[in-house]
């Protein structure tokens, strides 16, 4: 197009954000997939399920009953009572409707809490890896993030001492999310306990994402917000993205104080103007069989998870971490002699299976690849095949791969 070079504001760079090359193999599988090609891709956090029946039914149901209209912007009320609910009965404290926008996703939760908590020269202490849209999110608003690696000697555990020795004049928040993406670590009750007293005596806010909660195989899940003095400085955020195979649906809430939620409902008035009212209605129906629909798709991950954790075990080269929750594993390919982008370029290249490079969730990652199970496991299998094979190639002379952590 000719014409002058129109100007963007600085906010059109701060979104551009980092990690972006890790996404190409992403996409380049996707596309040739698309073309039918003979590719696996586990570089990707959607579940391959099906959004349970009953909520799809839901849905159609107020379609159909007119159900086509402008909705309450910070959400309707049956929805808001019933997330109010949901986290209360698990591990949340004792919230209500007030204490709830409905959202468009938790990431649309997430950019909501960094406009409405921090500014320009904030600076947000963020648990090293982290989810790959945390960088930009804080960075739109204008507040800096401030990663904090993990404990030293592997299994990515929060390490809180690095987080109380990182704190500042100019810190304003702690943003996590448990379980984690990439790693599958769930944040233990003394580790939270620790995160919350930290968070008490620096008096900021705490960002915490638990959209993986139902997801938790061994580990039990545990609110920070439910912790003393925590509820009025936290805000959680989280989805029926995972737990109901629904990320297509864009249904996501933030819970936190009341004052809070009114400033959350302004700035959804602005960038949102409410969710389709069909899709809160599917939400409370969701919300309703949360429970059973959760322990199916935890029965599913649980299979798949161990799957794929039996074929990639004593792959040479290979050194997995067991995700405690999730959908991801994550390997440290570094015995390999390979950059973990190298890795996932040459696997790729070679065998058609597509990993990301884990050094996009953070430093503390680097080395690593993230491989998620949202197949059926013969194609989980297949992958693990591939890997070895690929692996095979590089390991003249490594050892037996392992678990660590
Ligand atoms: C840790 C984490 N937070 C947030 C999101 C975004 O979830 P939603 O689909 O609810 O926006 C994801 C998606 O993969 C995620 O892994």
């Amino acid at each position: 197009m000719k014409g002058v070079a129109m100007q963007y504001s600085p906010l059109a760079d701060r979104l551009a954000g980092e990690g972006a090359a890790a996404w190409d193999i992403h996409f380049r599988a996707v596309a040739a997939q698309a073309r039918g090609e003979d590719v696996i891709v586990l570089s990707v956090g959607d579940p391959d399920l099906c959004t349970p029946t009953a909520v799809i039914e839901s849905a159609v149901a107020a379609l159909r009953a007119g159900q086509t209209h402008y909705s309450a912007i910070i959400g309707e009320a049956p929805l808001r009572a019933a997330i109010a609910a949901h986290f209360q009965s698990h591990g949340g404290w004792p919230a209500g409707p007030d204490n709830v926008c409905v959202v468009a996703g938790a990431q649309n939760g997430l950019f909501c809490a960094s406009m409405l908590l921090f500014q320009p020269g904030d600076q947000v202490l963020v648990l090293d890896p982290c989810y790959v849209t945390y960088e930009a999110t804080l960075r739109a608003g204008g507040a800096e993030p401030v990663r904090v690696p993990p404990r030293p000697g592997g299994g990515f555990r929060p390490n809180p001492e690095a987080v109380r020795a990182a704190i500042t004049p100019r810190t304003r928040g702690l943003m996590f999310a448990t379980p984690n993406n990439p790693t599958g670590v769930v944040l233990s009750a003394d580790e939270l306990a620790a995160l919350a007293e930290i968070a008490r005596e620096a008096d900021v806010w705490v960002v915490s994402d638990e959209v993986y909660a139902s997801l938790c195989f061994e580990a039990e899940h545990r609110c920070i917000a439910a912790l003393p003095g925590m509820a009025e400085r936290t805000v959680t955020v989280s989805s029926l993205s995972k737990s109901h195979a629904m990320t297509g649906w864009r249904l996501g809430w933030m819970i936190g104080p009341p004052g809070l939620i009114a400033h959350a409902a302004n700035l959804a008035l602005c960038v949102l103007y409410g969710l389709p009212p069909f899709i809160q209605t599917a939400g409370v129906t969701a919300l309703a069989e949360a429970d059973a629909i959760a322990a199916d798709m935890r029965t599913v991950f649980r299979r798949r998870r161990d799957r794929l954790l039996g074929d990639l075990d004593g792959i040479p080269g290979l050194r997995v971490l067991p995700p405690e929750a999730g959908m991801f594993v994550m390997a440290d390919v570094s015995d390999t002699g390979l950059s973990s982008a190298a890795f996932a370029r040459s696997l790729y290249q070679e065998q058609g299976v597509a990993v990301l490079d884990a050094s996009a969730f953070g430093a503390s990652a680097a080395g690593h690849i993230r491989l998620s199970y949202v197949l059926a496991e013969d194609h989980l299998s297949e992958a693990a095949r591939r890997l070895a094979a690929f692996c095979r190639t590089r390991a003249g002379g490594l050892a037996q791969g392992g678990r660590h952590g």
